[in-house]
């Protein structure tokens, strides 16, 4: 790969261990993927941020470098780590909840901002044709398939450092001719909801392998839906980008694959792991909530009241909380919870005794029996809100 004089500098350590450790990164990977240069970056987004995922190992390393006092370059943002403090902080073991702190305090020493959200999109919408370092996959895939934004699916250290040095590697989806579509995905039938979304997208995860779909007939659907597909998509696959509007390639060039009906029967039946109907948790806000869903969920439970032995959590992030006062006054009323700073995947649901999850989400139902040791129970809002007030 080539570098500037002023990046021979810093690989050689003429700007200190921090810029040196984390150019050495940059240029590992470059050289990996074929990058011919760095380029810079407007933004960079480091997930793996809650100590539950993160585990002990890179500790040491994030506090080397956050002692350094070096600065990250960029705007730089958090995704989700495994507490909301007010709710949740309370109920966990006071060990986790100090050596979580701890994380959130090492990163902001570096300058990250306190967004802990997996939408930092709707904090700043990234302007279009923006070149990013991007490591939450959903974040990813909606960046640059709705946004129109360039970033890969960075890994939390190449994001940290591409944060630090405020340049990525040009490879990938940084390159127009990698953003084409490569096959052309027709659907039988329209999707209803965001369930049948979610489910579109972990069908085509398997199915894809890395190729970049253009999915005809959804050139309406909300930028919420479109969010759920992208998720799921990310989940089950490697591919980091669709196109869902027509553009100019000629689709009787691309390789073509329908699915149908029973395709997305099958994989959302797939996606509860059980026949049981008292979920311990009803869990909407995976991807986290726009203003948009926090609406709706208030309309829906306007006067309703949460049974007392369901939690119901409704997560965003603590921006899209404040604007929406009066949505989440609603919310909280029937007894659900509006959860910021993280969600139900990367916090402890175990430690708090759930077993089983409801949830709108095929990102969450794909992950849970993993990542939560839980059922899943999986359904559109509509069937989680009547299940978490008829309990
Ligand atoms: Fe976000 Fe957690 Fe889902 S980080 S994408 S709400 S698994």
């Amino acid at each position: 790969m080539y570098l500037t004089k002023d990046e021979e500098r810093i690989c050689k350590g003429e700007s200190g261990w921090a810029n040196q450790v984390c150019m050495k990164i940059l240029v590992r990977l470059g050289d990996l993927f074929h990058a011919t240069k760095l380029i810079p970056i407007s933004s960079a987004h480091v997930s793996g941020v809650s100590y539950k995922t993160l585990g002990d190992a890179p500790i040491e390393f994030l506090e080397a470098l956050a002692n350094t006092e070096e600065k990250v370059k960029v705007r730089a943002t958090l995704n989700p780590y495994g507490l909301d403090q007010e709710y949740l902080g309370k109920r966990l073991d006071e060990n986790l909840c100090q050596k979580q702190l701890n994380i959130l305090g090492l990163f902001e020493k570096m300058g990250f901002t306190r967004s802990l959200t997996c939408t930092p999109y709707y904090l700043k919408k990234p302007v279009k044709n923006a070149h990013m370092a991007w490591a939450e996959s959903s974040a990813v895939v909606y960046a640059n398939s709705v946004l129109g934004a360039w970033t890969n699916r960075e890994g939390g250290p190449s994001a940290l450092a591409a944060a630090i040095i405020g340049k990525t590697p040009d490879y990938g989806m940084h390159k127009a001719e990698n953003r084409q579509p490569q096959i052309l995905v027709t659907l039988e039938g329209q999707l209803r909801n965001e369930t049948e979304f979610g489910a579109l997208g972990i069908c085509l995860g398997k199915v894809l392998e890395d190729k970049i779909p253009m999915i005809q007939g959804i050139e309406s659907a909300s930028k919420e839906n479109l969010k759920q597909l992208g998720a799921a998509l990310a989940s089950a696959g490697m591919v980091n980008m669709f196109h869902f509007r027509n553009t100019s390639t000629k689709a009787k060039e691309l390789e073509k694959t329908t699915i149908d009906n029973s395709d997305l029967k099958q994989t959302i039946e797939a996606l509860s792991t059980t026949s049981k109907l008292k979920p311990d948790l009803v869990f909407i806000g995976c991807p986290h909530c726009s203003l948009n869903e926090l609406k709706q969920i208030a309309c829906l439970i306007d006067g309703k009241k949460v049974k007392n032995r369901i939690e119901f959590w409704v997560c965003t992030s603590r921006y899209i909380k404040e604007k929406a006062k009066g949505y989440v006054r609603k919310i909280e009323q029937s007894g659900a919870h509006v959860i910021t700073d993280t969600c139900a995947v990367v916090t402890w649901t175990e430690r708090l005794g759930i077993k089983t999850i409801m949830t709108n989400s095929a990102k969450t139902a794909h992950y849970a029996p993993t990542l939560n040791k839980a059922e899943t129970i999986f359904a559109p809002l509509k069937e989680c809100l009547k299940t978490a007030v008829k309990g």
